[in-house]
């Protein structure tokens, strides 16, 4: 065999394999590789990670997830009872946290002025903090030009200004050595239809986080992606107008990944110091590699789609506004 057909026979067997990898996995490849062969979860044993919107959904599981492998934890959220409820599960399932290992905090996010006095309430606590996760947020589903200037503001300040100043907060406390993380969303890399603000807030997340690793190299930045996923998040999610939200109910029956998949998923990104990972059931991984490294190809499968067929791979049964 020649050398240009054995480099044609390696380039078409990358391909295959990848596109096989698209179809099969429910991550991106990199994050595949660390769940199998990279750091466990229980590297991050004994470590403080303050996870914000722990008192329901993702947080809430990967609050859980990092109480499993003995990760000492700030939970904060503005329902105190069910932060309660989450800390118990924690320790109902660590052999090893006591219950002063798992810290309860109330917190508004948007009470801005006060995020350093929260900061220091931790440190205080806890006599450091390794991982900040900005968990807390809200999505959205409202036409483009239906929504209302002030809904724009609102949602940006819990998406965006909270998480950028209370990174800030931690940046210069760790002195831009520490490790943030942030879970962002599929919609950070690709645009989908009816959530205007939403997908603006969180390409803006890419935008500050990504600046923030070129200004702090020795920071660990983390951007978690997750695609479609079972929480609540659809009943709290803005609409166009001010005041009003989503309230709808996700089935169980909708294809979405599990909050417990997704938790796992995340505290691997976590436990690997990992920079950009996408996750979601099929098509999530496949259409995020397509829109983030083929352009020509995204414009077809995108047509193909259309504002329905992206919609339906968004929220499958939700009918849409
Ligand atoms: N579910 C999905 O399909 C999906 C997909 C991609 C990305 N995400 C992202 O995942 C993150 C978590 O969402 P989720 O799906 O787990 O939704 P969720 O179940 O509704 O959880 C949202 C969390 O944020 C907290 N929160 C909301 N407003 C807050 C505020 N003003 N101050 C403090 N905490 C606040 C809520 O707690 P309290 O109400 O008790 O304050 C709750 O703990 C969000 O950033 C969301 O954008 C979700």
């Amino acid at each position: 065999m020649g050398l240009f057909e054995f480099i044609g026979i390696v380039v078409v067997l990358y391909y295959l394999i990848s596109i096989i990898l698209w179809i099969v996995l429910d991550s991106d490849i990199e994050l595949w590789i660390k769940e199998r062969w990279g750091k466990p979860i229980d590297s991050l044993r004994g470590k403080v990670v303050w996870i914000t919107g722990a008192s329901s959904g993702i947080g809430k599981q990967l609050a859980i997830e990092l109480a499993r492998n003995h990760v000492k934890l700030c939970i904060s959220a503005r329902t105190v009872d069910r932060l309660q409820a989450v800390k118990e599960e924690c320790l109902k399932q660590s052999k090893l946290l006591q219950p002063n290992d798992i810290l309860v905090l109330k917190m508004d996010m948007l009470d801005i002025d006060q995020h350093q006095r929260y900061f220091d309430t931790v440190v205080t606590h806890f006599g450091g903090l390794d991982i900040l996760v900005n968990n807390a947020g809200r999505s959205q589903r409202a036409s483009f030009e239906e929504i209302d200037l002030k809904v724009d503001r609102e949602l940006f300040e819990l998406d965006v200004f909270s998480i950028v100043n209370l990174t800030r907060i931690y940046v210069k406390h760790s002195k831009g050595r520490g490790h943030v993380a942030c879970t962002s969303s599929s919609v950070g890399l690709i645009s989908v239809p009816n959530s205007a603000t939403y997908t603006a807030a969180k390409h803006a997340i890419h935008g500050y986080y990504e600046t923030l690793k070129l200004d702090h190299p020795s920071m660990d930045v983390t951007l978690f992606c997750p695609g479609p996923t079972h929480t609540e998040f659809l009943q709290n999610a803005f609409t166009g107008k001010h005041g009003q939200v989503y309230n709808r109910t996700v089935q169980p029956t909708d294809r979405r990944m599990t909050s417990e998949r997704c938790a796992v998923l995340m505290a691997t990104a976590l436990a690997n110091k990992c920079q950009i990972n996408f996750v979601g059931p099929f098509p999530v991984p496949a259409l995020m590699y397509i829109s983030c490294y083929y352009p020509n190809l995204r414009k077809l499968v995108l047509m193909i789609l259309g504002k329905s067929g992206l919609a339906k791979i968004r929220d499958t049964n939700v009918p849409q506004n």
